[in-house]
């Protein structure tokens, strides 16, 4: 086969899937980022685009903000950063939240958890004024699908099991709050059906639907740029 000849204006490798899945998250992380002003509470949700947003926050020179982490992994590369991370009870109402998805659908639901993190992330976008969603623009999908994402709890976990068929146990340790991450697998023909039948299963500590009531504004980084989607739940000041 002939050498291609060197023509002075050669584009660099295409990158990846991944490699481009990483540049959008990277992308919608630093536009969250942004948002972040001084003085701030903020809670930080857990995954591989929230890494980005640590890392973008980091980098700024931000004073006074504290920070409410979803997990022990988020907690500790925060730290490694410098960002002030406290309890959240010791912060009350949060100005903002930002945490990455698995799944967003058109009406604006989310599928959460892929990290087993979603009781916690659930409790802080609850609890902040204005929650941000970063994603990169793959994680859009017209219709939410299996799995979602359970956190059970122990005590008689095959009785719970049972009455959520299909529903399979994750191979992965406890949450840090001690619960045990299964995943629903069956369909989802309506999230918020499907939603309150989980939440009013006994032994279902959370699971991984996030309505979109919940949410304030999806980052959706693709080729094009970051978009912004609005939510169902007000921005407030953190995002407008
Ligand atoms: C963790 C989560 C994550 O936000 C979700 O899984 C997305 O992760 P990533 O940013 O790595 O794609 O819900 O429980």
């Amino acid at each position: 086969m002939a050498t291609p000849r060197a023509t002075g204006q050669e584009q660099p490798p295409p990158l990846s899937d991944a490699e481009e899945i990483a540049r959008f998250k990277r992308a919608a992380a630093r536009a969250a980022g942004e948002l972040v002003q001084d003085g701030m509470r903020v809670g930080l949700g857990t995954g591989s685009t929230v890494a980005y947003l640590l890392h973008a926050l980091g980098e700024r020179e931000l004073q006074g903000v504290r920070y409410a982490a979803t997990s022990p992994e988020t907690e500790r590369i925060a730290r490694e950063l410098g960002l002030a991370v406290v309890r959240l009870d010791e912060l009350g109402e949060l100005d903002v939240a930002i945490d990455g998805a698995d799944q967003v659908d058109p009406q604006g639901w989310l599928i959460k958890g892929g990290g087993g993190a979603h009781t916690r992330e659930k409790i802080v976008a609850a609890d902040a004024r204005c929650f941000v969603v970063i994603v990169s623009a793959e994680k859009l999908v017209p219709r939410l699908s299996a799995p979602v994402p359970l956190e059970l709890v122990p005590f008689a976990v095959q009785t719970t099991l049972a009455k959520l068929h299909p529903t399979q146990l994750r191979d992965v340790p406890r949450s840090p709050d001690g619960g045990l991450i299964a995943d629903y697998l069956g369909p989802i023909e309506d999230p918020r059906a499907l939603a309150d039948t989980l939440s009013a299963t006994p032994g279902v500590v959370e699971h991984g639907l996030f309505q979109p009531e919940l949410v304030s504004l999806v980052l959706i980084a693709g080729a094009a740029g970051v978009d912004r989607r609005a939510g169902g739940k007000p921005r407030g000041a953190a995002a407008s």
